[in-house]
């Protein structure tokens, strides 16, 4: 297992000697894992092509590391306890022991479906431990899992499902998310209307709703792990063989399926939630992200339990029964790690501190922040109401395609600066460039952030398209990985994430690119064009404000409006949905097509009055009719 750095004196010395010689720090931290084969060669790479591989020719089961490895010195200590949306329901606690033969089990219940290593399994399922389940099963027998978030539409999982070619969907019944009850799997069917390649469907029981069962397609969990033979023998894998493929959104485009490899995943994950949450025996973690974001791949399923943590897995949302339930939950199982996203705290916070009084929060000690940058008055309130100016906050800057945290202080080592990701992990190598490219040298400077060596869970291509991965992250500056974010460098040395400079917006924490969104609305018969920017948002950060053109129609604005969030919805699903939609009668262009979404960022931010120089518009006039249309 990792062993933490302990001070910062060591993590100063650690980084140091880690740039200076990354493979052989890399290769001292992988071996602390079991491989069935150690690697010939720790690293190869280039960032043109781009071809990263780490510790060539290794041979590995990830599961036997966070599986069999645990089973061996710590059978009965509980991997997850997990927490029903309904705080009355009976929670589960599951132990390692326990995990591993669920996870072999349901790895035989794949493996009687004819699944085998390589096929890509798409996962969609609410917070339940068989999600957690499915995804080592999935790795346990080879094939790749492509997990996509319970909250998108039919029409976005077949995308996905078609995208990668899934061979099998894992799903569930329905799901409960605080007083709803949802139909998951008559969504499955759906989608999977227009899903040829998909032969297998399994349904975990869960709210028990009457569902259809297509016969020889779809499967009850519960009865196919009755007869199942489990998998206890762990397929051996190369390290640069893909564990699974994410899909994320990009500045243009359909999202694309990021994929990770297994070894250098490994590594990588285990080793930042060792060093940044500096998590300690006996301790309680508790991560509220979903397993359909990266942050649920990375620091719910893989890192903790790589390290053989006890975590907390929770099914329902943080009102639910009340705004106070995840104090209510830290403090029933005394959690002493809570990593959530600045919108959760902004929300929580609005809600006002009587609800937070309630509950004592003394089990805590490591706060955590991931998704988007926290504002300070976030930070703030964080520190004092819920870490009670007891807990270091680490404020994790990393990305879906980064596979692991990136920079962030590490957890009572690193010094604090409120909304600072702070310092790179060790074997990270940050550069700040300018707009033509032109590394920034020193400190005090603000420019566009890089990586300029590769780190173990780099991505390693985008799935069936590895042009669109060198185009979007290693083209835009020669031998750099460019991550798409703004960044200040302080007089110090600590970093500052300033927030995306391309068209992504962060909506709670979630991205989506303009392109996406304006797609979806313009599968709504009236509209014309549309054009998406992101405005400053109180609670999610950024909120979607749209701007559309419409044909003309007897239909009221209002109900053009509805008809605009419906076609969202059915295209990508309501955490998509804009926040603002204004009708207009044009959108401004230059002469050669091009929207301009600057003036149109500034009109959301309600800054009319410095909109720049529009004189060179296509027509200057529709700006005028913009302004005075403003919502
Ligand atoms: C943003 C989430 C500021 C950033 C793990 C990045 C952050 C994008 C932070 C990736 C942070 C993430 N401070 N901004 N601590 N963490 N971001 O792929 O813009 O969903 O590029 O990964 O979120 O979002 P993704």
């Amino acid at each position: 297992m990792i062993k933490p750095i302990q001070s910062f004196e060591e993590y100063t010395a650690t980084y140091a000697s880690s740039i200076s010689d990354p493979e052989a720090y890399w290769a001292s931290q992988a071996d602390q894992f079991v491989w069935k084969k150690k690697w010939t060669k720790t690293l190869e790479w280039n960032f043109t092509e781009p071809s990263v591989k780490w510790f060539l020719n290794g041979k590995l089961n990830i599961t036997e590391n966070i599986l069999d490895r645990h089973l061996k010195v710590s059978p009965d200590k509980v991997a997850l306890y997990w927490e029903a949306n309904n705080p009355d329901e009976q929670g589960k606690a599951i132990s390692y022991k326990e995990l591993y033969e669920q996870v072999c089990l349901f790895a035989g219940v794949l493996r009687s479906k004819g699944i085998k290593k390589g096929d890509r399994v798409c996962i969609y399922m609410p917070m339940i431990p068989e999600l957690t389940i499915a995804v080592l099963a999935c790795a346990r027998i080879g094939a790749i899992h492509s997990v996509i978030f319970a909250g998108f539409s039919a029409s976005a999982v077949a995308d996905r499902v078609n995208d990668a070619q899934a061979v099998a969907v894992i799903t569930s019944d329905g799901s409960y998310r605080g007083t709803k009850s949802i139909g998951v799997k008559s969504l499955i069917d759906e989608a999977l209307q227009t899903c040829a390649s998909v032969k297998t469907v399994v349904v975990a029981k869960r709210t028990g709703d009457a569902v259809e069962m297509l016969s020889g397609r779809d499967y009850w969990w519960e009865e196919e792990i009755k007869k199942a033979t489990p998998v206890y023998e762990a397929e051996e894998m190369d390290a640069e063989d893909p564990l699974f493929i994410l899909y994320t959104s990009g500045s243009t485009g359909k999202p694309k399926g990021v994929v990770h490899s297994i070894g250098g995943y490994m590594v990588y994950t285990a080793f930042s939630f060792a060093n940044v949450f500096q998590y300690k025996e006996g301790d309680i973690y508790f991560c509220t992200a979903d397993i359909g974001w990266i942050t649920g791949h990375s620091y719910l399923v893989y890192g903790p339990l790589l390290q053989g943590a006890t975590q907390i897995m929770f099914e329902g949302v943080p009102t639910f029964p009340d705004a106070g339930r995840f104090w209510n939950i830290i403090d029933k199982y005394k959690v002493t790690h809570f990593y959530t996203a600045p919108t959760a705290i902004r929300s929580l916070m609005s809600f006002g501190n009587e609800v937070v009084e309630k509950y004592s929060l003394k089990s805590l000690k490591v706060l955590g922040s991931v998704g988007e940058p926290i504002n300070e008055e976030a930070w703030h309130w964080y520190n004092e109401f819920i870490g009670k100016k007891n807990c270091p906050i680490v404020d994790t800057w990393w990305q879906t395609e980064t596979g692991g945290i990136l920079i962030s202080p590490l957890a009572g080592i690193t010094p604090l600066i409120p909304s600072y990701a702070t310092l790179p992990l060790p074997g990270v190598q940050p550069v700040l460039v300018d707009a033509n490219g032109m590394v920034l040298e020193g400190n005090n400077v603000e420019g566009n952030l890089c990586m300029k060596f590769p780190w173990p869970s780099i991505i390693r291509t985008t799935y069936g398209d590895h042009e669109r991965c060198k185009q979007t992250y290693f083209s835009t500056y020669p031998n750099l990985y460019f991550t798409g974010d703004g960044c200040k460098r302080d007089e110090n040395g600590y970093y500052r994430i300033i927030g995306r400079v391309d068209d992504v917006i962060n909506v709670s924490g979630h991205r989506f690119g303009t392109a996406e969104i304006e797609n979806a609305i313009n599968e709504q018969a009236d509209v014309i064009e549309s054009a998406i920017v992101g405005y400053p948002h109180e609670i999610k950060g950024q909120g979607i404000y749209a701007y559309v053109i419409c044909d003309k129609t007897d239909k009221s604005e209002d109900q053009l409006r509805k008809e605009i969030l419906e076609s969202v919805v059915k295209m990508i699903g309501p955490i998509a949905k804009p926040d603002k939609i204004q009708i207009v009668p044009g959108l401004p262009k230059t002469r050669s097509g091009k929207i301009m979404r600057r003036i149109l960022r500034k009109i959301a931010e309600g800054e009319l009055n410095s909109l720049g120089d529009t004189s060179t518009l296509l027509d200057p006039g529709v700006v005028e009719e913009i302004k005075k249309g403003a919502l």
